[in-house]
């Protein structure tokens, strides 16, 4: 019994805490960090893939959490927004973004963030067509796209 716990095991390290849990086979890692590790930062919209509100950085790489298994992120490193309160880059972001006025009702945000962190830490002067590309899986019901990629194209 011992034995087959221990299988069930997974083990990560989120926003720099070591953290192991016993997911359900086909928990994903929106499921996980909302529900087992207090993640209220992570939000969940469409739980499909679609909206971006639930992205995470995985190993650096930002992805949506609702299509990722949990057991699938042994080993893994995973960062959330609230994971990069005190990140420099991500204070610049963040800081830009509330500048031009992108983020409104604030939905999005969370996830936009983790992308354009993702995205600075890959590409340090992106330009406006890689800015919105790199966007293109954050919806903004709020229609702020222009106001975050001139955001975005200042910091570069
Ligand atoms: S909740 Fe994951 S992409 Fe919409
Ligand atoms: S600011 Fe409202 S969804 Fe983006």
């Amino acid at each position: 019994m011992a034995n087959r716990i221990q299988q069930n095991m997974v083990a990560f390290v989120l926003n720099g805490r070591p953290f192991s849990v016993a997911p359900d086979p086909d928990e994903t890692l929106l499921e996980t960090l909302r529900q087992r590790c207090g993640c209220a930062d992570v939000k969940k919209g469409c739980d499909e893939g679609a909206c971006g509100a639930c992205t995470v950085a995985i190993d650096d790489v930002a992805v949506p959490s609702c299509l990722v298994l949990t057991v699938a992120c042994a080993g893994s490193r995973i960062v959330t927004s609230a994971g990069l309160a005190t990140d420099p880059l991500a204070r610049r972001i963040g800081a830009a973004l509330a500048e031009a006025g992108a983020v409104q009702c604030g939905f999005c945000t969370a996830g936009v963030l983790i992308t354009a962190w993702s995205m600075f830490r890959r590409i340090p002067s992106p330009d406006r067509d890689t800015i919105s590309r790199e966007l293109t899986g954050n919806l903004c019901r709020c229609g702020g796209y222009d106001l975050m990629v001139e955001a975005l194209a200042g910091l570069g």
